[in-house]
């Protein structure tokens, strides 16, 4: 894949790497020397490239990866050892990854090698997470004092329910890529050399269908986090009533009658 430049440039990186191959594009973690921890850097430059590319038009589903033997083996310890919880309520670490919840495109984590700590909660933070046979998920910040503190205790008990989660986060210890499937974490396990591949097939098959609706139905399934059922259900009523606002929804319906394929253009 080529055409960093015009994703807003690779070159401005120091921590990751983004290679944009419309429609779809790819974001590596890429401090393998420390396992792709997740430092304040790379961080702020990971939030810089998703909203970069959640502005692309023509971008329409990002996969987000590994650089060498880990997804991420976490927030970058060195930087938080000595921190009072003064100063880490002042640096307000975490507001870089809460603000990834505010990009509207599909993001697909491949997880290639551990995800732990704030890397599962990295991949959590995705729409969709794909491992290798060969990736391991963990909370194991118990181990050294502390909790998960990026979402880790809400999203992993929402995806694998109490018990599961409860296990993983008191006794800090990791699962397997094909535990994670079991208990519902993941969508899909493959063999390591395909993951990229199928990663991306993903993304390009999400990539085909119109965008608003793409938008709108990432929107109403990640409410289904947040409100009552009935107030889930009637928000997903009005982002269904307000496709019919698109002219892909036009195009879309009159396709199908028509026994043609359609084609969206992201209106
Ligand atoms: N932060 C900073 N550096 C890290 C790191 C992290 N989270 N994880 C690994 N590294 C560094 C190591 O310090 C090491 O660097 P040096 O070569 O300079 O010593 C390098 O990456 C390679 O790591 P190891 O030598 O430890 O590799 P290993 O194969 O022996 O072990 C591992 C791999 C089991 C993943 C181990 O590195 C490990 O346990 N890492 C820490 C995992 C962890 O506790 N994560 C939670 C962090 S806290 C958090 O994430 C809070 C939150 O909720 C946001």
């Amino acid at each position: 894949m080529t055409d960093s430049a015009s994703a807003g440039g690779s070159e401005r990186y120091e921590t990751i790497e983004v290679e944009r191959a419309v429609p779809v594009a790819l974001v590596r973690l890429n401090r393998p020397q420390a396992l792709n921890a997740l430092s304040t850097q790379l961080m702020e430059e990971l939030l810089d490239a998703l909203r970069r590319l959640d502005r692309d038009e023509e971008v329409r589903a990002v996969v987000l990866t590994g650089n060498g033997r880990a997804f991420a083996a976490g927030a970058d310890i060195r930087e938080m050892a000595e921190r009072s919880a003064v100063e880490m309520e002042l640096e307000d670490r975490f507001a870089t990854w809460d603000a990834i919840r505010s990009i509207k495109k599909p993001l697909i984590a491949a997880v290639n090698g551990y995800a732990l700590g704030g890397g599962c909660e990295l991949a959590m933070m995705c729409d969709i997470i794909i491992a290798a046979e060969t990736a391991t998920f963990g909370q194991p910040e118990i181990a050294i004092g502390v909790i998960p503190g990026a979402g880790g205790t809400q999203r992993l008990t929402r995806a694998v329910g109490k018990s599961a989660a409860m296990e993983m986060i008191l006794t800090g210890d990791p699962i397997s890529a094909r535990r994670a499937l079991e208990l519902g974490l993941v969508s899909r396990v493959v063999a390591p050399e395909v993951l990229l591949d199928e990663a991306l097939r993903l993304a390009r098959r999400i990539a085909e269908r119109p965008p608003v609706a793409v938008r709108l139905a990432k929107d109403a399934v990640n409410r289904a986090f947040e409100t009552t059922l009935s107030e889930g259900l009637a928000y997903e009523r009005r982002n269904f009533y307000l496709l019919f606002a698109t002219e892909d929804q036009k195009e879309g319906m009159r396709a199908f009658m028509e026994k043609r394929p359609p084609q969206f253009r992201g209106r």
